[in-house]
Parts: C-alpha cells; structure tokens; sequence
C-alpha cells in the first residue's frame, strides 16, 4: 500500500478535494505514482491527511470518473494500467523541468527488473526449489515471527545468533572436519558478503590477491573491492598451480580457492596440492580463503575434508552459505576465522551492515538444530544425482560430439569444453533466444579465455526439463 506525500495548504482557497484530485494526478502524470500501483483507501487516506472523507471521496470519484485511477471490486483502488495518452500530454511541465514527453515514458514504463537470468533451465547456482521443506520452515518462520520478543526486535550481535553459530559449528565440524569454536563463527549475508568482509580486514591497496584462473567473477570482484590488485593463478587438474603461485607471490597477502569444487571447472583439490598451498600459506604469512560454496554434495565419493580442518598453521579463513543446501534468497553465510582474526572481523562486520536479521537466524537456528536440515541434506543428495544423470544422458545422447564433459562429481552444475571452435557467449546468446540460461566458461577467465565452454547448472531443473532442455542445446549446436 502506497502512502502519497501531498501537502495540504488550508489556506490557499482551493478547495482540499481540488488538491488531493491535483496531488494524484501530478503523482501519476510524473511517474510516482506508477499504473498497477494500489494507492490508500479512502478512509486510511482521510485519516493520514487529518480531513473528513468526504474531499477524499469527492477527488477519487473525479479521478476514477477520468481514468487516472481504476477500482478493483473488493481488492481496492489502483493507479489505471493505461492513463489515455491525451491525458499523458498535459504532464509536460511548462517549466521545462523535464523534456518533453519524458513524464509520458515515465508513466507508462514501470521500473525495469533485473532479471537475474530467470529459472530457466542450466541456471548456475539454483537449488532445487522444487524440494525445499516449505511447511516445515513456513512453520518456524511464522512461529519465531509471532513470538518475537523486543531483544529480538532490537540490534543484535555482530557475530550472528549463538544458537545458530553452535549449530553451524557442530555441523561443520561433523560434516566438514572444520575445526572451530562457536567464537570463530561469523554470521553474514551470503558468501559474496563474507568475500567482502575478508578483503576489507585482510586486503588494502598496494596488496595483491591471487585468484583461481579460471574461477569466480564474482569473487574476483568482491576481494577487487579491497583495493588490492587481483592476481589471476593458473589451476590445472589438482587445483590452484602452487608452482605459479610461487612465481607471482610478492605482495600477495592471500589466495582465494574453491578447494572441494573448484568454480567453475569442478574438480576438488588433490591432498598434496592443499598441502602445498597450506605450506606456503604458513612460511609467506598469507591468508587461504576457502570457499565451501556446494560442498555438500558429491556423488562418487564422501567428500573432502575442508581445507580448514588440514591447516596446522591457522592461516586459512572458511567461508559457506546456505544458498545452495536452502534458498539464494534467505542471504545467510558463515565465515570461520581464525582466533587472532576474529576481533578484526567482528569490528568490520559491524562497520558494513551491524548484522544479519534476527528472524531468519532464528528460525535457521531451529532448522538446524530440530534436524530439518540434516534431513535435507541427505534427500536432495539422491535428487541432485538423479538430476545430474539426466543432464548427463541428454548431453550424451543428444550433444555427443559437439561437446567433452570436464567433470561432474560434485555440486549443482558440469562444466562442459566445446567442439568444432564455436564462441561459447555466441552459444549462450543463442540458447538465450531459446529459453535455456547457460553461463559461458569464458566469463570466468580474468585473462586471456583459452577455452570455449558451458557451465551447465542442473539443481534447479527437474530430470524430464534437463532431457528437453539438452535437446535444444542439441540443436543450437547443430546450426
Ligand atoms: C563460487 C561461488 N561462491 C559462492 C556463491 C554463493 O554466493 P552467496 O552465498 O552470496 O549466495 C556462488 C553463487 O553464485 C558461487 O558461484
């Protein structure tokens, strides 16, 4: 519901239903009131105002009589889909405040919306919606959301909620071999935020950061807005080169790596490789940070062990969200500091955004702790294999020879090399145009891109839209 900020002069002699009528069409002929928008009823509109209803029934009558507003039986009035265009035309200010037809365009075009490459089939980094636990955590949300108690209304720490810390502790401690203490867990929004966070404690202008190459575009942004120059290091099959790390390591004062499923080519880092790098982290004094992102799961053997659990030298910041195991949209991620850095991180965290929101830790916390989660988890372990043998057989049956599958033991995507020279954006362009929203392996080289591929995002696709979707990939890459 929309309150509209119309001043009223009592003194002026135009009557006040004249200018509460004037107020909403100047409101809509400049683009703030938008068409489809539900503006107050009478009677809130009368009390906001402090007049009697009857100038507010008087204006809205003349406006509903012209077509500015349109009422919907039982659900309210609202600003016309379509204001006639000769009444458009009277909207051009006379002051030349705005070109002409400029509140024309306004009126008529709502707000573009950011579609963030839709639901479509191959979308990176979507679960499965389709079988997330809704009642159970309608249920805690709704329950925590009744029962909210003013010190949960109020600021919270800036570590996050104990009871969520503890849980997330345990569990990754269980599931994860992250050695912790609920002290080292730092609740925040996302892991994107996390990356954020760890630049701005760890990172300045004049360090470097080395990166996986290929690797995250998103990561390489969020450590890029530290200030601190971004390193591009090579990965080959065991992960992040600690050889061309050695070559490039001056001023480098931390190594960002994706060591259970590297982004995007999905290999999970070699024993001796996290060795390696864990060595050189302890003689450079440098920072690991280990994003965790889709760790959960893994179809041909028990996962890996984070990198965290194996560092002897407390070097290395861990980083998860529940993105991938929930919903993108419920924004919580952890971090795992190491002792000596908490402090800093915790000055920091409150610097950027106080806290997290307190009703969705709280009914996080319960999802975790009432075993919802842990539930979950092993459910949509055997729906993600599932999901992934369709992809995998409709690449083979329908894509063949046009396409080489790099890896596909873990996570909610396969990164797949194209034959025959084609131009992976060209090819994402294309299957765009036929509803399919793949992600070209070429936007995830800082440098020069060597090779041409997808990223084939299958968790957010049931088995039979993975079978079609290949198909159409099929034919995109026949034309
Ligand atoms: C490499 C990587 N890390 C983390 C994330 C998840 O980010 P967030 O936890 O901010 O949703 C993604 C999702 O796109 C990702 O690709």
């Amino acid at each position: 519901m929309t309150t509209l900020h119309l001043p009223l002069d009592r003194s002026s002699g135009t009557p006040i239903h004249r200018q509460i009528y004037e107020g909403f069409r100047r409101a809509i002929l400049d683009g703030l009131l938008r068409p489809g928008q539900r503006v107050p009823s009478t009677r809130a509109l009368a009390l906001d105002l402090d007049v009697s209803r009857l100038p507010v029934l008087t204006a809205y009558d003349q406006l509903l009589h012209e077509g500015y507003l349109e009422g919907r039986v039982g659900s309210g009035t609202y600003v016309s889909a379509a204001v006639p265009d000769d009444l458009l035309g009277l909207a051009v200010p006379a002051s030349g405040a705005a070109p002409p037809g400029a509140a024309r365009r306004r009126a008529r075009q709502p707000p573009p919306v950011r579609d963030e490459g839709g639901l479509g089939p191959f979308r990176m980094s979507l679960p499965a919606l389709d079988q997330f636990p809704h009642a159970a955590w309608a249920r805690l949300v709704a329950r925590h959301a009744h029962g909210l108690k003013h010190a949960e209304m109020a600021y919270g720490d800036p570590a996050g909620l104990v009871p969520l810390r503890l849980a997330i502790a345990q569990h990754l401690r269980a599931a994860r071999a992250v050695r912790c203490e609920v002290d080292q867990v730092l609740i925040v929004s996302g892991s994107q935020a996390a990356l954020r966070l760890a630049g701005a404690v760890l990172l300045g202008p004049g360090d470097r950061v080395a990166v996986e190459e290929p690797g995250s575009p998103l990561a390489r942004a969020a450590l890029g807005a530290s200030g601190a120059e971004v390193v591009p290091v090579p990965v080959d099959e065991e992960g992040m080169s600690v050889d061309s790390l050695r070559r490039r390591e001056a001023r480098v004062r931390a190594a960002y790596v994706t060591p259970s499923h590297q982004y995007p080519l999905g290999m999970s880092m070699t024993a001796a490789r996290r060795f390696a790098l864990l060595d050189w982290a302890a003689r450079r004094e440098a920072w690991l940070l280990e994003d965790d992102y889709d760790s959960e799961y893994r179809y041909v053997s028990r996962p890996l062990g984070a990198l965290q659990g194996m560092d002897a030298h407390d070097r290395v910041v861990y980083i998860g969200t529940f993105s991938k195991v929930l919903f993108p949209s419920v924004r919580v991620g952890y971090l795992v500091v190491p002792p000596s850095l908490r402090q800093r991180f915790l000055d920091a965290r409150e610097v950027f955004d106080l806290f997290s929101p307190t009703l969705y830790q709280l009914a996080l916390a319960e999802f975790l702790g009432e075993g919802h989660f842990a539930r979950h988890l092993r459910r949509m372990r055997g729906v993600y294999l599932a999901r992934r043998d369709a992809l995998l057989a409709g690449l083979a049956r329908h894509c063949g020879d046009r396409l080489t599958v790099l890896n596909a033991d873990a996570g909610l995507h396969v990164a797949v090399l194209l034959s025959g020279g084609l131009d992976d954006g060209d090819v994402v362009r294309r299957m765009a145009a036929r509803g399919l929203t793949a992600t070209a392996l070429s936007t995830c080289h800082a440098g020069a891109a060597r090779r041409s591929g997808l990223l084939l995002g299958f968790g957010g696709s049931t088995e039979r839209r993975l079978l079609e979707a290949t198909r159409v990939l099929g034919e995109v890459l026949g034309d």
